[in-house]
């Protein structure tokens, strides 16, 4: 089968398309051919090779030369001991090494809402269970909270925008001039336009501040914050090649030691119930997966490319072999 690979770190010209073993599931796994899949920014700092990628990964090269972890596809077999899929079944979920035509899952492989596409399925898992846990479980939102939501044109921030909204929050959503629109369209109660204004400047204050742009230094977030907000990062600017966003999260944590707002960085892990939760809110036409663009999967070098600028808009999809499949 066709994977994507790469043999060592780098940019995205290490990303070859190569013919690998195809995977047989076990007794307790399926396998689904996989359609689609997206770009995120966790696999660009492992293909690059950050301090901590490859602390874990390989100091020198990649142990796992595999890329790829959210997927859609159609369940082609399964073992033995699965229950509750069958082959033939639309899927999507996450499992590593999923820039590929095939993969065994026993765990996140869930029923694809049929009134998505398996672009739309396939683009989800990091990015909606991040903007999901940074709302409910890292910062609390309740109905009727003022949230503002900066980088909300991406692909974590346009899936935030809309469960924020989901969740009964009162929106305010930052993003560039180009987007302002597409933001207010999925639900943003307020858009603020970073180019032409600074929101750390605009008087008002939030009970949560979800930062997935990190854009602003501590001093500057504070003066939008209530004295009981939580302030949450989700990410910040790759402007460091061996540290990434860690520069700017460790100094914002030593910056707000003593404030009386929380301040919380977190990562993002897989639960079922969180994947069970998305699909509802999928099914119920409460968020919508959006899509900038796809690319086939001999072009993932360009994928990456696109999505290393940090202008994306909504998500970057890797499309793999679907024969007319949307
Ligand atoms: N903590 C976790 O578990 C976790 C999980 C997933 C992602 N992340 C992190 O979250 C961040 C975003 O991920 P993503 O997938 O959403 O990336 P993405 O799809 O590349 O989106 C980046 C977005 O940031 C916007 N942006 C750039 N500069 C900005 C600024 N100064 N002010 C406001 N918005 C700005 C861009 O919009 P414009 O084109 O309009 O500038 C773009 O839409 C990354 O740092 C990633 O590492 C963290």
């Amino acid at each position: 089968m066709k994977a994507a690979v790469f043999q060592s770190y780098g940019s995205p010209d290490v990303l070859k398309i190569e013919n690998v073993e195809k995977p047989s599931p076990r007794d307790d796994e399926a396998l689904v051919r996989i359609y689609a899949s997206s770009v995120n920014p966790a696999e660009w700092y492992t293909m690059t090779g950050l301090f901590v990628a490859r602390l874990g990964g390989g100091l020198l090269r990649p142990k796992d030369t595999r890329l790829g972890v959210d997927y859609a596809g159609v369940v082609e077999a399964v073992g033995k001991d699965v229950t509750g899929i069958k082959p033939g079944d639309e899927v999507f979920g996450a499992r590593s090494g999923a820039f590929a035509e095939y993969v065994c899952v026993k765990n996140h492989v869930y029923a694809k809402p049929a009134n998505i596409t398996f672009e739309q399925a396939g683009c989800t898992a990091v990015a909606a269970i991040t903007a999901l846990q940074g709302l409910r479980d890292h910062g609390k939102v309740q109905p009727g909270q003022k949230v503002l939501i900066n980088g909300a044109s991406g692909g974590v921030g346009t899936f935030a925008v809309q469960i924020a909204k989901a969740l009964g929050a009162e929106v305010t959503a930052v993003c560039s001039t180009r987007n302002v629109e597409m933001i207010r369209s999925l639900g943003a109660d307020q858009v603020i336009d970073y180019t032409k204004e600074d929101y750390t400047r605009s008087g008002k204050r939030y009970d949560l501040v979800l930062d997935i742009a990190g854009s602003h230094p501590w001093r500057e977030n504070k003066r939008v914050l209530n004295p009981q907000a939580i302030y949450v990062i989700v990410g910040a600017p790759k402007s460091n090649r061996w540290l990434g966003p860690l520069t700017y999260i460790i100094k914002t944590r030593l910056a707000a030691l003593g404030a009386s707002q929380k301040v919380i960085f977190f990562v993002a892990s897989f639960k079922r119930e969180d994947f069970l939760l998305l699909k509802d809110l999928f099914e119920r036409g409460q968020v919508k997966p959006v899509v900038e663009k796809a690319y086939p999967l001999e072009k993932i070098a360009d994928a990456m490319r696109h999505l290393g600028t940090g202008h994306a808009w909504g998500k970057i999809v890797v499309t793999i072999g679907m024969n007319g499949k949307k």
